[in-house]
């Protein structure tokens, strides 16, 4: 293992590694634009220049491999000089528009220029302007913030492989555009804002709703589909704002996808539902939410009193958490020992969408075709209690002798779109119901019980990502108004005392639940590793 002096200090170092990573890895702040450790590096940006005893000039520490016993200094009088350079060539035509940038707040270019940057500007002329520009489905461009990092342009060569972005012009015209017709309109599109270390990429979704400085973040993952993406969800005041992806070298890397991104809307869709239901003369009227679980219970539980064990089913749902599937089978076998098990439907579209460097044609990023969380989570608890259950296509099919005998059950739905298939299968429509649901459908308008549930942003628990991979989730904001967790409703069901936990459920189910633990919500982005593309 290498070791550099830097500033005096001697740090170790990995093989291959940069001297700008050695440095962020060690702790030593080395001001840089261009680099990004998930791409190439053109050493273009000029910021991150340092003096290496040895060589007579300044070299990129971006690019610059150690050596071991290398000398390097970051605060010479060179280098300084270099940095207030480069951020005053920076700022030359950048606009003063701070106060109304999304990017304030997180911006490097306000980092850097407080840290390295002149007081004033030494410009007479007018500021050279450029256009705003809508480049996506997603994104706009404010080009007068652009520095000309390249980020987003080898983004889109290297990652999502699509190539959309490219430099137009030379000099002081030079800009980020696209090609006529060809807008920025893939599934990583918004990995661009992430990367962009200024203000010029934007999420159009994020535009201007919510100072950055006023959000707090928990760690999460991905409720589109089976990849288990890391994210944090950012909120403020009971409100998601923002998804951003959180670094996981085994899952997603740096990035997400854009439904990942954009998938925290559910939570505050108009259409939730928020209020319990029941079934009276044919139609679903209001009921109390204690009133509408109290009767559930009853209801399943006249059910198994006159036609006896294994006539009740609890339908799971590929959304819910590990440790709520495991208390809901707790709860229905409190009162049936051999009620039926059934995982609900997992959409799926078919094939994984995936993505290739432009260039070396090498796999860069997959968004699962599955288009649930934790099918794998779902049945593994399932195998864990044991007992009868049914796929959902035999569930529906409704052939086998121990589904024949089946009289009324609980569904659990949670998806974000509509889940059932086009016809109604005939069970659905028998026997007594208790459904759990977020959003409107067929099954929540014929439930004999209705009960409202949280989305994955309200709640804690695990989920299985395809790699067979157990990741909690933590809740940012509390359940919607008229709302509950379902492990509440079970807690209720099976008499336990206090609020649903989710690591002490965890602890109940054993190994391997037991050993998840929960990311630390102050994690600073981890040290990089050094990415060979
Ligand atoms: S738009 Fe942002 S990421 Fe792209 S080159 Fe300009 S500063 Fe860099
Ligand atoms: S970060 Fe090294 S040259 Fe840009």
């Amino acid at each position: 293992m290498p070791k550099i002096t830097v500033d005096g200090k001697t740090i170790d170092a990995k093989d291959k590694q940069m001297v700008l990573q050695a440095c962020l890895d060690a702790g030593i702040e080395l001001p840089h634009y261009c680099y990004h450790p998930g791409l190439s590096i053109p050493a273009s940006c000029r910021i991150c220049l340092v003096e290496v005893e040895g060589i007579p000039k300044l070299v990129p520490s971006c690019q610059t491999p150690v050596r071991d016993g290398m000398v390097v200094h970051t605060q010479s009088p060179k280098a300084i000089a270099n940095q207030k350079q480069v951020m005053e060539y920076l700022l030359v035509n950048h606009p003063l528009d701070c106060p109304v940038c999304d990017q304030a707040g997180e911006c490097y270019l306000q980092d850097y220029s407080y840290e390295y940057g002149r007081s004033e500007s030494r410009l007479e002329e007018p500021k050279h302007k450029k256009p705003k520009k809508d480049v996506g489905k997603h994104v706009v461009l404010y080009n007068d913030r652009c520095i000309m990092c390249t980020r987003c342009v080898r983004f889109t060569r290297e990652i999502s492989g699509g190539s959309e972005l490219y430099i137009d012009g030379r000099g002081h015209k030079e800009e980020i555009d696209i090609f006529p017709g060809r807008p920025l309109d893939n599934k990583l599109s918004c990995n661009v804002v992430d990367l962009c270390p200024v203000g010029a990429l934007l999420d159009k979704d994020f535009l201007f709703k919510q100072r950055v400085w006023f959000l707090k973040r928990v760690p999460s993952v991905s409720p589109v589909d089976a990849g288990g993406e890391n994210i944090w969800l950012e909120y403020n005041e009971g409100r998601i704002y923002r998804i951003k992806p959180r670094y996981n070298p085994d899952v997603n890397a740096w990035w997400i996808s854009d439904d990942t991104r954009h998938s925290y809307h559910i939570v505050h869709d108009e259409n939730r539902l928020k209020q319990a239901m029941k079934l009276q003369y044919g139609t679903q009227v209001p009921v109390a939410y204690d009133t509408a679980v109290s009767e559930a219970i009853a209801g399943l539980q006249k059910l198994k009193a006159e036609s006896g064990e294994g006539s009740l089913y609890a339908m799971l749902s590929p959304m819910m958490a590990c440790e709520e599937a495991w208390l809901l089978i707790q709860a229905i076998r409190s009162i049936d020992p051999k009620a039926v098990l059934v995982l609900g439907p997992v959409p799926s579209t078919g094939e994984d969408e995936v993505f290739y460097n432009s260039r070396t044609k090498q796999e860069t990023f997959r968004i699962k075709a599955e288009k649930v969380p934790n099918a794998n989570g779902v049945r593994r608890v399932m195998q864990m209690a044991g007992g009868p259950t049914a796929t959902f296509d035999e569930f529906t099919a409704g052939e086998a002798a121990h589904l024949k005998a089946l009289k009324g059950g609980w569904i659990v739905g949670g998806y974000h779109s509509q889940w059932l298939p086009k016809t109604l299968p005939a069970l659905f429509k028998r026997g007594f119901k208790v459904v759990q649901d977020i959003l409107p459908s067929a099954i929540s308008e014929s439930a004999d019980i209705l009960l409202p549930s949280a989305t994955w942003a309200e709640k804690d628990g695990t989920w299985e990502n395809h790699q067979n991979r157990l990741q909690a989730f933590v809740a940012a904001i509390t359940p919607a108004d008229g709302t509950r967790r379902e492990g509440d409703v079970y807690y209720a069901m099976l008499d336990r005392k206090g609020q649903y936990h989710a690591p002490s459920v965890r602890q109940e189910m054993g190994s391997p639940f037991a050993e998840v633990t929960i990311p630390s919500e102050d994690a600073e982005e981890p040290a990089f590793e050094f990415v060979e593309l």
